[in-house]
């Protein structure tokens, strides 16, 4: 940088107030001073957060806060005139929509990484952003340091997208494959993703999958065109997903991943995030750790995968710091010529239905523990017949030692869920079937 745009861009630096100093916040603070250059020839001047807010003023930090004046109001931040620009980093969406919708009504734009606020109240938000011609940019909330917000409202806008399908929680994804590879425990493996800064404040949302439904909440969103709709996801964990699921689906020749789907069908939109049997030769069954990938077929295109670091302090901040700069580059743009919230103008949003998990139609694997005698394996399949669900492949396990129970393990062709449901309460009332049939939802991901 010459010495005159040097000075010029301190002079004219936008200034941002930083809510939160934690693991994201932490980081957006390093990534920007450690940078500061570079960004600042990318933005076309330079960026200084002026002002940040946290809870507690002497927690040890992971950056070095020297000026930037401290508080533990983050809504003073928000009021303070000098501040053009905010970035949420705390989190949850009680005080966060507060703070976001304040800044919105004094005309400030909003960075955040925040999926749970944009996923449950971002029609809201973005209906009072364009009110006010501000900026809401949020591609940290979503897979962390990928940019697939980016490619997919900018980088895909000539294609129909059909469907996408993901690995988007890095928590989660730690989990399974620690499980997986090193035989570790559950909740060990989910203490050491609380430390390394990868968990939610609940990490509950990261093994029950609420995580992930918000952020393909937001996918879904941008991929089709359609209002946010959350409550409409179907979500289900991985903390019931045992090592013998995860060994005999690698015998089958499959992986197990958390994965979020959302796909377009006539009847409406699939949005819906479970544990899923997938071929293990696609590439996005051997993302593993706090990786995550997503997986997006468009008309034109075909299929395109994006891969990174889903969670952590500077894979997100690398996110956060991004959207700073397309803002700060937007700054003097009209707001009428601005990349729409949700890639759609949002007079051309979508009326399509978000299915019922019942109408959605996938193929399954199920396990089952049954008395080792002529004629068991004969009634299950006369009831998977009889609702219509043809079987891919069987295998029968001889009872361990200790155990006069055979294992069932069976792949299917697709059928609609409504119709396992009810194979599987049949298959379940009969006297050699006991306990619960193990249900994983299986995906193909191939190309058509
Ligand atoms: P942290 O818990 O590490 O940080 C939250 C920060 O907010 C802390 O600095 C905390 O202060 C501050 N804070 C909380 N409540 C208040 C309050 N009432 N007043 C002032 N400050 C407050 O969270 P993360 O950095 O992990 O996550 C931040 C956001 O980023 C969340 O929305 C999360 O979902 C999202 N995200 C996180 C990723 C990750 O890898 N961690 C990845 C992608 C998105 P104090 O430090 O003093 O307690
Ligand atoms: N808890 C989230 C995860 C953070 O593990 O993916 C990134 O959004």
């Amino acid at each position: 940088m010459r010495i005159n745009d040097e000075r010029k861009s301190i002079v004219d630096a936008v200034k941002v107030g930083l809510l939160g100093l934690g693991t994201v916040g932490g980081g957006t603070v390093n990534v920007l001073k450690r940078n500061v250059e570079e960004i600042a020839r990318r933005a076309g001047r330079g960026i200084v957060i002026t002002h940040a807010a946290a809870r507690d003023l002497n927690k040890p930090r992971i950056c070095d806060t020297d000026g930037i004046t401290l508080t533990t109001d983050p809504m003073a931040v928000v009021n303070d005139s000098e501040v053009e620009i905010i970035i949420e980093l705390i989190g949850g969406d009680g005080l966060a929509k507060d703070l976001v919708m304040a800044a919105i009504a004094q005309g400030k734009h909003v960075v955040t990484a925040n999926k749970a606020l944009i996923a449950k109240h971002g029609n809201e938000i973005f209906a009072a952003a364009q009110d006010k011609g501000v900026m809401v940019a949020f591609e940290a909330a979503v897979a962390g340091g990928i940019p697939i917000i980016k490619a997919i409202r900018e980088g895909l806008a000539g294609n129909k997208i059909q469907w996408l399908a993901g690995i988007i929680n890095g928590t989660g994804n730690f989990i399974l494959t620690e499980m997986r590879d090193k035989g570790r425990d559950f909740d060990d493996v989910l203490k050491e993703a609380q430390e390394l800064g990868y968990a939610e404040a609940d990490p509950t949302f990261d093994v029950e999958g609420i995580d992930a439904a918000h952020k393909l909440t937001i996918l879904a969103s941008i991929a089709f065109g359609l209002p946010l709709q959350f409550e409409a996801a179907f979500t289900e964990g991985i903390s019931k997903i045992t090592r013998e699921d995860v060994n005999f689906a690698e015998e089958l020749g499959y992986r197990i991943k958390h994965l979020g789907i959302s796909r377009r069908t006539d009847r409406g939109v699939e949005l819906r995030v479970h544990p899923t049997l997938i071929p293990e030769r696609r590439l996005i069954a051997n993302v593993d750790g706090v990786m995550n990938a997503v997986l997006v077929m468009g008309d034109a295109v075909g299929p395109t995968l994006y891969y990174g670091a889903g969670a952590g302090d500077e894979p997100t901040a690398s996110a956060v710091v991004a959207d700073l700069v397309d803002v700060v580059r937007v700054l003097t743009t009209d707001p009428e010529n601005r990349v729409p919230h949700l890639a759609f103008q949002p007079d051309a949003l979508s009326d399509l239905p978000i299915l019922s998990m019942d109408e959605v139609e996938t193929a399954y694997y199920l396990r089952m523990q049954a008395d080792d005698r002529p004629g068991v394996l004969a009634d299950v399949t006369r009831i998977l017949g009889d609702s219509g669900i043809s079987i891919e492949a069987i295998i029968q396990k001889e009872p361990q030692p200790d155990s006069d129970k055979a294992s069932i393990i069976m792949l299917t062709h697709t059928v609609l869920e409504k119709q396992m449901n009810q194979a599987i309460s049949n298959i379940e009332a009969l006297d050699s079937i006991h306990g619960e049939v193990t249900r994983i939802r299986m995906e193909s991901l191939d190309a058509s």
